[in-house]
């Protein structure tokens, strides 16, 4: 029998929602796939079992998380897994004819069949093709997008963590049923944060929970408070936290891979920051001061 102890559960399933469900959105090129793949790698190697899942069409999160190139090459993202589609909604990925489908399969085995080992333990989930999912279209591939977004459903310690493309309009009410936080990435310049302001109201709008904001690539002093006046400016929005991410220049020179910067960088600490709070969320409650006060 397989066993699933360690699978992304359905929604039905006992213990469901006790982990952390995150989703990485703002403007394009703010380092939304860096962040989730920090995070990622910070949160499983302190023992969370993370699935990160990459809904960016582009396909940078496997690189990002230092999976080799010809691993990537080979990974055949979930749109486009036919068996996979066909077995879950009854139709092939492009078969539009109208055929009868199964609108919200139980997806609850997409870990276990689909996704690539990443470093650290990480698993991989390749979206692929979604930004049509909770649109109009009722494809079999956008149906089964939208269920397995949907279903994200976890248990204690594990934790799911989405990379977006810039903008999650296309996301639609699947993203709310899937994600209870968003984590909010923006620069400290004016167009970023209009996008990450827009982008939070859609996500409160959709009813996802929590909101926080990160403002990445801060160079100096003052520009977190450049990019909070900004906030302002545009009206404000009420995020549950702000954390600060300095620009790091060896980011870029580790490229693609964030591997290397994960022990001690000033940026990873901030980050580890960020995913010690995340991470503590689905850790027993007894234990939840002790792992915060000691860090890791
Ligand atoms: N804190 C940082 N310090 C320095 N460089 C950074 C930092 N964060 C991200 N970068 C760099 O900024 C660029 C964009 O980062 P990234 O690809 O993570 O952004 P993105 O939001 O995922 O972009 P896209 O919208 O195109 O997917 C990359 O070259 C990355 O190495
Ligand atoms: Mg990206």
């Amino acid at each position: 029998m397989r066993d699933t102890s360690d699978s992304v559960k359905g929604p039905h399933e006992q213990g469901a929602d006790e982990g952390v469900r995150v989703v990485v959105v703002g403007k394009g090129g703010v380092g939304k796939s860096t962040l989730t793949a920090m995070l990622a790698r910070s949160m499983a190697r302190w023992g969370a079992r993370v699935v990160a899942v990459d809904a960016d069409e582009q396909r940078n999160l496997g690189a990002t998380l230092g999976i080799d190139l010809d691993t990537l090459a080979h990974i055949v993202p979930l749109a486009q897994s036919v068996e996979y589609v066909e077995e879950k909604t009854g139709a092939k990925p492009g078969d539009g004819s109208g055929a009868m489908l199964r609108l919200n399969p139980d997806t609850s085995d997409i870990v276990d069949r689909l996704a690539v080992e990443a470093p650290d333990g990480v698993r991989l989930l390749t979206m692929g093709g979604v930004q049509r999912a909770g649109g109009g279209c009722l494809c079999p591939e956008n149906s089964i997008l939208a269920a397995a977004m949907a279903n994200m459903r976890l248990r204690r310690g594990e934790v799911v963590i989405m990379d977006t493309h810039a903008g999650v309009e296309h996301f639609g009410r699947a993203l709310a049923r899937g994600f209870d936080r968003a984590l909010v990435v923006v620069e400290p310049t004016f167009n970023s944060v209009q996008v990450g302001l827009d982008t939070a109201r859609l996500a409160n709008d959709l009813g996802i929970e929590t909101i926080d904001l990160v403002v990445n690539q801060c160079r100096r002093e003052g520009d977190l408070d450049t990019a909070l006046s900004c906030l302002d400016r545009l009206g404000g929005f009420a995020f549950s936290s702000v954390t600060e991410l300095p620009f790091d220049e060896r980011v870029v020179v580790s490229e693609p891979s964030i591997g290397e910067l994960l022990d001690d960088t000033p940026l990873a600490k901030a980050i580890q920051a960020l995913a010690r709070r995340l991470f503590s969320r689905t850790i027993d409650e007894a234990r939840r001061d002790d792992y915060l006060s000691v860090g890791h």
